[in-house]
């Protein structure tokens, strides 16, 4: 084939040829953006998964030789000590106190089970004001700024598909009262989608099928976006990582922090005991002298079971996705040093793609692979890696599907048990019912308290205290 353009040529030699099967037939521009989107690609790297993952023979689930439970840090309440505990808070606050922490969200995710239509951080939760989940955790960094004296940079990370609206929201709402400089915006990498056979689909004639490529993903986008020089320049080393879809995280907290910086880690996670032996959650465990975090979906429902000799789950630690990992270990993960690399998973998914003759085809089933990356798959590669233990109340009640469970309605439920919770631990009298949600909708803005420590402190400040009242806002 005589004068390829060179892009196209690397496509016909790695035996991609077909995703320029109608490009003679494109107007200039369409062409344009289809070299483009196809110089993105790094063919070698989908050789390899296409080897390692799609090809006959390739290694199918995951290997559990030699798994055992992973070791935590257990609350005090159920055995930790509490002077390591109080010292590991003493720790954190030193840090939020010397500028080294920052604020990590994740937000490129497509949010598919929720059906809704825009970044999933504009999505309203709060049980009274309806405020969106980016303007809950505006609030919690910007209050946690004044606490300790120094405001927080927040690192947000999107997609292509949603970034321009990201960014369009923050603007419209000033930035939820935090300093524009302080709040950065970054995209995450995309992945083409690939057919059972390998090959690089098309959703357009003049677009490949591209997809986010998983949370992992950050690991990579922190470095290639600037941020983590953007951090070592501001003598941030501590990155505070969390989702979008969970408004009661704590995403400035203090002793999670500490038991990070005393451990010397490298990535710390929080954990919580299972809520059932068959709760679909990752579940920490060790694996040759190595931290790993393995899905529910690989792991036998025999193993998920097991109880030890006192009847307790022998794998209570699940995973509920809050991380702190050291900038400079970011960027190994992200550069590849010391042989370190996040693996890519395969999700085969339905995908939008053309048939030979370049008409929309719609599959009913599963007709292509996704590759993605996951963040948890970072802390084998971690030097003295830690879970920490934490009250589910306090740090998880994710917004996933539209109805059921994880859905708007428990969300707004568990806010409202939390909100309850820190009113009665300072002695007001409000009525719940026996799950401890309270009888009349109320809301605490993170402006007020955004934990019980930082709502303890407000409270007592107020003079007289107000009644709990339907509908009351403490602001
Ligand atoms: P989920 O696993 O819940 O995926 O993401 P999702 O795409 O948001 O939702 P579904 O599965 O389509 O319903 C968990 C977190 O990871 C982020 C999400 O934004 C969410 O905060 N995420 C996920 C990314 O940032 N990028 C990705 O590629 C995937």
């Amino acid at each position: 084939m005589p004068n390829l353009h060179p892009v196209i040529d690397r496509f016909h030699r790695a035996g991609q040829g077909q995703v320029f099967a109608f490009f003679d037939a494109l107007a200039g521009d369409a062409q344009r953006a289809l070299l483009e989107q196809a110089a993105e690609i790094d063919l070698d790297e989908v050789a390899r998964l296409n080897r390692t993952l799609i090809a006959p023979g390739a290694a199918a689930g995951v290997d559990l030789t030699g798994l055992a439970p992973a070791p935590y840090e257990p609350l005090p309440e159920h055995g930790g000590d509490a002077h390591r505990w109080g010292a590991a808070k003493a720790a954190g606050e030193a840090a939020l106190r010397n500028g080294r922490v920052a604020a990590f969200t994740v937000a490129g995710g497509q949010g598919t089970r929720l059906g809704y239509d825009g970044p999933k951080g504009t999505f309203r939760v709060t049980p009274v004001h309806q405020k969106p989940l980016f303007q809950v955790f505006a609030e919690k960094i910007l209050a946690a700024g004044h606490r300790y004296g120094r405001p927080l940079h927040w690192f947000i990370m999107t997609s292509h598909a949603n970034h321009a609206a990201t960014e369009a929201f923050f603007t419209e709402h000033r930035c939820f009262g935090l300093d524009p400089a302080r709040v950065h915006f970054f995209r995450q990498g995309r992945m083409p989608a690939v057919g059972f056979d390998g090959k690089i689909l098309l959703e357009a004639k003049d677009a490949l099928a591209l997809a986010p490529d998983g949370h992992g993903g950050s690991l990579r986008a922190l470095e290639r976006s600037g941020a983590l020089d953007l951090m070592q320049r501001e003598r941030i080393d501590i990155i505070s990582y969390f989702q979008v879809d969970n408004p009661l995280v704590r995403c400035i907290d203090p002793a999670f922090f500490g038991w990070h910086i005393l451990a010397g880690s490298e990535m710390t996670s929080k954990m919580v005991p299972k809520a059932y032996a068959e709760e679909k959650v990752g579940h920490f465990c060790m694996q040759a002298g190595r931290l790993v975090v393995v899905e529910y979906s690989d792991l036998p429902l025999a193993v998920q079971r097991e109880t030890d000799a006192a009847g307790r789950l022998r794998y209570p630690a699940g995973s509920i996705a809050i991380h702190v990992l050291d900038r400079e270990f970011v960027r190994r993960m992200a550069v590849g040093g010391e042989g370190a690399a996040l693996p890519f998973h395969r999700a085969d998914k339905k995908i939008l793609t053309l048939d030979a003759a370049g008409r929309p085809l719609l599959s009913e089933k599963a007709n292509g692979v996704k590759f993605e990356m996951f963040v948890f798959d970072a802390l084998p590669f971690a030097r003295h890696p830690l879970v920490v233990e934490t009250r589910r109340a306090d740090d998880f009640s994710p917004v996933k599907n539209a109805t059921g469970l994880d859905s708007p309605q428990t969300c707004r439920d568990d806010q409202l048990r939390q909100f309850a919770r820190w009113l009665h631990a300072q002695g007001a009298t409000l009525e719940t019912d026996a799950t401890g949600l309270p009888r009349a909708p109320l809301e605490v803005s993170p402006l007020f308290g955004y934990d019980e420590d930082s709502f303890a402190t407000a409270w007592a400040r107020l003079d007289p205290k107000p009644a709990v009242t339907p509908g009351l806002h403490l602001s």
